[in-house]
């Protein structure tokens, strides 16, 4: 006897942030939905995101703060549910929130109110949520998909899958929606660690390595992108906001150009030292600007010259020189063990930027960080998913 599977609407894929948006879009418009997770409890990332405050959405989210192969892929959902309409939401549900530096909101209190507010929207208009599920088999049908698992089959006449990306494994990260999107014949930009401190090896993380816990604040270029935030020396290499921002732009290989001291000509400094106190160690005078032991460092990656009355010109450029242009090549990064995305995905080319669904599986819909549609820091990783959410949820 074969057993018949239940029947739904809309199946789901994922319980995180763009799955429970979506799940909540579609059960208002009166879809049976289905939402299905194989972890304990829904929006995990969301529970340790920003810090346990949830960095919920940017002011200032557009789409030139986006990672993708098309970087135009996300306008259409980001203009069709703005940054405006989640903090509506947001404020509709009574949750108090504040503005941090760089237009970020965060939670006042704890990110699990985000979590109760989506979770009450899913179930108030009916949505049902099946965590702890194993997904053991997922098929097309001529009408919809079957998706068969450890708690029962499930016919659905379409499919979302929100399963998110390859970060923090030990809470329940995991390639399923790369591997599902291959098996229905779709490209997949090839997926690598964002938002992750980047790491160093040899003679270079020794001398790093003394710095750990210097933080200062520094302009990082790679690739076309450009950050001006926090940096931080850690025993492994590099961290902070402006080297996780630049690690989603980041291949290996390349080099970083870091000035330690935006905003001033350290020569100039220099040289005005030198004149009104000539008897005075460059590394006193570069300590002007930078912390003593990191002043230390980028003077004896110059030679190590000793006061500025002794010292020529030529060396005192070169010393500037790695101040404003510091050069170095990272060995890797920390990977998805530390990362907060991942960047790459479900190529856009094979979605439709209007509903997200899949242009050769009819029914079939990708959503959130799963597709090739990577934020910067700062609450955009969310957005993409609350607007990716609500897009998919009016069509399925
Ligand atoms: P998400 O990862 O939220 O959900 C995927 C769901 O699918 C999970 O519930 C998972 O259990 C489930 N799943 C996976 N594989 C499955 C399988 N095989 N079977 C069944 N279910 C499966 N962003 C931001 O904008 N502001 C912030 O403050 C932060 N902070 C932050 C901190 C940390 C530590 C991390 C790791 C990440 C962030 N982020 C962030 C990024 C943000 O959390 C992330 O981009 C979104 O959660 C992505 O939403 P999704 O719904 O796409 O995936």
């Amino acid at each position: 006897m074969t057993l018949q599977p239940q029947v739904f609407d809309t199946i789901i894929i994922g319980a995180g942030a763009a799955g429970l948006m979506c799940a909540g879009v579609a059960a208002m418009r009166g879809r049976r939905v289905l939402v299905l997770d194989h972890a304990q409890n829904v929006g995990e990332k969301i529970r340790i995101s920003g810090g346990g405050r949830c960095n919920f959405t940017n002011l200032f989210a557009k789409p030139e703060n986006f990672v993708s192969q098309n970087p135009r892929f996300c306008i259409s959902a980001l203009n069709r549910f703005t940054q405006h309409d989640f903090i509506k939401m947001v404020q509709d549900a009574g949750i108090a929130y504040h503005e941090r530096e760089h237009g970020q909101l965060f939670c006042d209190n704890s990110a699990t109110d985000i979590i109760d507010m989506l979770v009450k929207r899913c179930t108030t208009s009916g949505a049902h949520l099946q965590l702890h599920t194993a997904i053991t088999g997922v098929e097309k049908l001529d009408s919809g998909f079957r998706v068969e698992t450890d708690r029962g089959i499930f016919a659905g006449t379409s499919l979302v899958i929100a399963t998110g990306g390859y970060s923090i494994p030990k809470i329940g990260a995991t390639g399923f929606g790369h591997a599902l999107a291959k098996r229905f014949g779709l490209r997949v930009v090839p997926t690598r660690a964002g938002l992750t401190p980047l790491t160093f090896e040899g003679e270079l993380l020794n001398r790093i390595k003394d710095l750990s816990g210097i933080a200062v604040e520094a302009r990082i270029r790679s690739n076309k992108a450009d950050f001006t935030e926090a940096l931080l020396f850690t025993h492994r290499g590099l961290s902070g906001p402006a080297i996780l921002q630049i690690s989603s732009y980041w291949n290996e290989g390349d080099t970083l150009r870091i000035d330690l001291a935006p905003g001033q000509d350290a020569f100039d400094v220099l040289i005005t030292a030198k004149h009104a106190t000539p008897k005075q160690d460059v590394a006193t005078a570069v300590a002007t600007l930078l912390p003593k032991r990191l002043a230390k460092l980028l003077v004896d990656e110059a030679g190590g010259p000793g006061r500025l009355c002794e010292t020529g010109d030529k060396t005192l450029k070169r010393v500037a020189d790695i101040i404003n242009d510091w050069r170095v090549t990272p060995s890797g990064s920390e990977g998805y063990r530390t990362a907060e995305v991942t960047v790459g995905g479900v190529d856009t080319r094979d979605l439709s930027s209007k509903t997200l669904e899949t242009k050769t599986v009819p029914g079939l819909y990708f959503i959130g960080e799963v597709v090739d549609v990577t934020g910067e820091l700062g609450g955009f990783n969310f957005q993409w998913a609350w607007s990716s959410g609500f897009a998919a949820g009016q069509y399925v």
